[in-house]
Formats: structure tokens, sequence, C-alpha cells
């Protein structure tokens, strides 16, 4: 990871020709990579040709740079890519606040994903359990067979689990686990190519049908943990004290940790985080997503994927552990231009480095909507940027929109037709 600092003071007000240079700067990254993350090189319509059917052309989403995070030690400048304005802010508020506090602790382990194997018309489940177990070694050795070079690397199938069930509306099935180590990658090619290739041989251990083959985006034997200890002085603002912050963020949590409509959005928060570094760095969001959110039911109640309470010496402590299965390798994330060159700004080499940076981005994200839920409420600081975005949809360019939003945010009226009489009278001016 990268070890220069993410600390760059009065980013957030600079222009964005001054932001690139600063970024050039703080990071040493090449010139290629620069252009490709600025959106002045980066995805062709060509390259898109290759990723997907039936191309067209690109779209765009804008990218952002959390700054100040400090991750096990390491400055990292995250990007993120969003649509939705508050995020990268909040992110990068809530990282200078935990620095304070010695930056995020974030560990993330093998990268075991879960290939499952549906048998169905198995004539006697207990019998074809026991006969999978004992040929277990016979059976990753197959599945080994489906990719030596990440056999080669230290990776592949390392256990197998099997799962009756003994009621299903289809009658009895059994559910074989092959647990995979992906290493860098992502894992699903993987996965769902040593399933296939096991088909012949459970067939004939089983004595039954095999049906699906696919990985299970519950990815809980990949999970990443981050926590972080933010002193409870750094916490203070305007009229909150520390300690108020600090209890009404515990408050925030406590409410989602017993009631799944509070959970859905808590957990949209984080992933809010999560998902815009998946995103910038070319991963599949939409397995994170599911994952985390089958992850966050594990209990048999949906609830919080975090946890707040008081720490040592009163400082506020958070947690977050969820399932990543994340890839620096495969997939988008060498191929797509603006995703290499986003790990390159980070440093990252491993899917476990990815995953620690990206664990720490969701508990600093939760952090931001909690405090500022716990405090003031969410609108004062989503208003102004929301302005901003009506007044670029109402026609504003450059230094207009800022004139625009912050005249509709002191009037308290921010609406298209407001932007566009603003917008008419400045033009006609
Ligand atoms: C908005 O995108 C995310 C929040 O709703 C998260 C939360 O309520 O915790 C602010």
């Amino acid at each position: 990871m990268t070890s220069k600092s993410s600390r760059i003071s009065g980013f957030y007000n600079e222009t964005l020709g001054s932001r690139l240079d600063l970024l050039k700067i703080h990071s040493g990254v090449s010139e290629e990579d620069i252009r490709a993350l600025s959106g002045e090189a980066g995805l062709s319509t060509e390259l898109a040709d290759l990723m997907i059917e039936n191309v067209i052309g690109i779209y765009s989403l804008p990218l952002g740079i959390a700054t100040n995070f400090l991750i096990n030690g390491v400055d990292i400048l995250v990007p993120m890519v969003i649509e939705e304005p508050s995020v990268v802010a909040g992110a990068s508020f809530m990282a200078k606040l935990v620095r304070e506090g010695g930056g995020f602790e974030a560990t993330a382990g093998k990268s075991l994903m879960i290939a499952q194997i549906q048998i169905l018309d198995v004539p006697d489940l207990a019998e074809a359990e026991s006969t999978i177990l004992t040929n277990k070694d016979q059976i990753l050795g197959e599945a080994s067979k489906a990719d030596p070079v990440l056999v080669k690397l230290g990776g592949g199938p390392i256990d197998l689990e099997v799962r009756p069930f003994r009621e299903t509306p289809v009658g009895p099935m059994l559910v074989v686990h092959l647990i995979i180590d992906t290493k860098d990658a992502m894992g699903a090619n993987a996965a769902n190519t040593a399933a296939e290739r096991l088909t012949p041989l459970l067939e004939q251990l089983s004595g039954g049908r095999v049906h699906l083959r696919i990985l299970s985006n519950l990815a809980d034997q990949r999970l990443a943990r981050a926590k972080c200890n933010i002193p409870k002085e750094v916490l203070a603002f305007g009229e909150y004290s520390g300690a108020q912050v600090r209890d009404g963020i515990i408050e925030a949590w406590a409410f989602a940790s017993v009631d799944p409509y509070r959970a859905a959005t808590h957990n949209k928060g984080i992933m809010n985080g999560v998902d815009s570094v998946l995103i910038s760095t070319g991963n599949d969001w939409r397995a994170v997503e599911a994952g985390a959110h089958a992850y966050a039911s594990r209990s048999g109640t949906y609830s919080s994927l975090s946890k707040w309470s008081v720490g040592p010496n009163g400082s506020l402590e958070g947690t977050l552990e969820m399932p990543l299965a994340v890839g620096t390798i495969g997939g988008a994330t060498r191929v797509h231009p603006t995703a290499k060159a986003a790990l390159q700004l980070m440093g990252i080499e491993t899917a476990k480095e990815l995953a620690e940076v990206i664990i720490s981005v969701g508990l600093a994200q939760n952090l931001a909507a909690l405090r500022a839920l716990a405090t003031e409420g969410i609108q004062r600081g989503h208003m102004s940027l929301h302005a901003r975005q009506v007044a670029i949809a109402a026609g504003a360019l450059g230094s207009m929109v800022k004139t625009i939003a912050d005249r509709m945010t002191s009037e308290g009226e921010i609406t298209f037709e407001r932007a566009k009489a603003i917008l008419h009278k400045i033009s006609k001016d």
C-alpha cells in the first residue's frame, strides 16, 4: 500500500485541476494513471465492447478521493465512485477523526469462496453424505484439476461440507459445499469451474443427479473486519459535547441492532462506502451487496453489520464485520484502465489489502451517517450538495452552480424552477 500521506488539507476547496496536481504529489502515481482517474483517458468504447454484449457506449459516474484514511498504520487515498453527494466528504471527515485515535485496524482472512453443488434424487441422504465425506481427498483432488494455475499459486480447493435438506418443495436434496481459496481473485470463475468439474464424481458417489453448480455470494468464510477508537473529545462540535455525540451514535446503532426497518437503512449507509470503492476498483458490488445483507440476517433477524460502544477511556469504539469477496486480478480489475489506476493509487496488490481498505471505508461511512443523524440531522449537509445538482440540472455551469446553489439554500427553496429563474436572471445581468 502507498506510504505517502493521505492528509491533504483543503483538498475539498481546491479546483479540479489543483486536486489532480495534489494527487500526483501525494500519491506518486503515473501520468497515465492520473489520466485514467481524471476521465481524460479511461475506458474506451472498444474495450467496453469486449467486456459486455451489445455495447453502444459508456456511462460515467463521478470519481472522488477520500482523504485522511490511516489503515493499519498506512496512509491511503481512497478512490470512490458514487453519484450521491456527501458520501466522499463524510468518509474523509470521519477518517480524520479516526486518525486521532490511531486510525483503522482492519483484517481480512483467506479468500475462501463456497461453490455449491445441488444433488437431487439421492436414494439415501445419510449414506450419500457419509460416502462423499469419506472420499473427500479424491473429490478435492478432482476439483483441483479445474485450475492448476491457482493451485500452483498456493490456492485451490481446500475443504468440503455436506448439507442435507430433508424437506424442500421438490423433496430431499443434498448440497455439497466446496471451499476454494481463490487468492487474489474474487473467485466466481474458479468456484464455478471447479463445481462443474465435480458433476460425474458426485453423481457416482451419491447415486443422485447433480443440478445447480454455482458459487454462494454468502461468502461467510471470507470475512473482513475493521475497528476504530475515537477519543470522545474529538467528537465534540457546535453545542454537542463529545460524550453526547458518542452516546447519540450508540443509541442510533442500538436502533439498527433491534429493528430490521432501521437496519436496512443503517447498512445502506455502510454500503455507500463499500460499493463506491468496489466500483472504483472494478469489483462486483452486487455480489458483495448480496453477501452483506445475507450476513446481516444470519441470526434469523436482519440486523446491523456494525457495532458501536464505549471504548477505553470513554472513547467511541466501532467495529464492522461482513463478507468481502473482492479481487485485484480477474474480471474488470485488470481490464478497466480506471480500476487499474485506482488500485495503483492505493498501492494495493492483494485482495486482502483491498478488503481491509473497503471495510474501513464502510465503517467510516456508517460513522458519518450516525454522527449526522444523532446530532444536526442528515439534511443540512445533504441539501447544499443537492442544491448544486438541481442547479446543474437547470443548466448552470462552472461557478454559477455554486452561486445558484448557495442562493437557493439560503432562501430555503431548492427547486428546479427556482434554479432556472436565478439562472435566467444571472444570464440577463
Ligand atoms: C443515505 O444514503 C444513507 C443514510 O440513510 C444511512 C443511515 O441512515 O444510517 C444516511
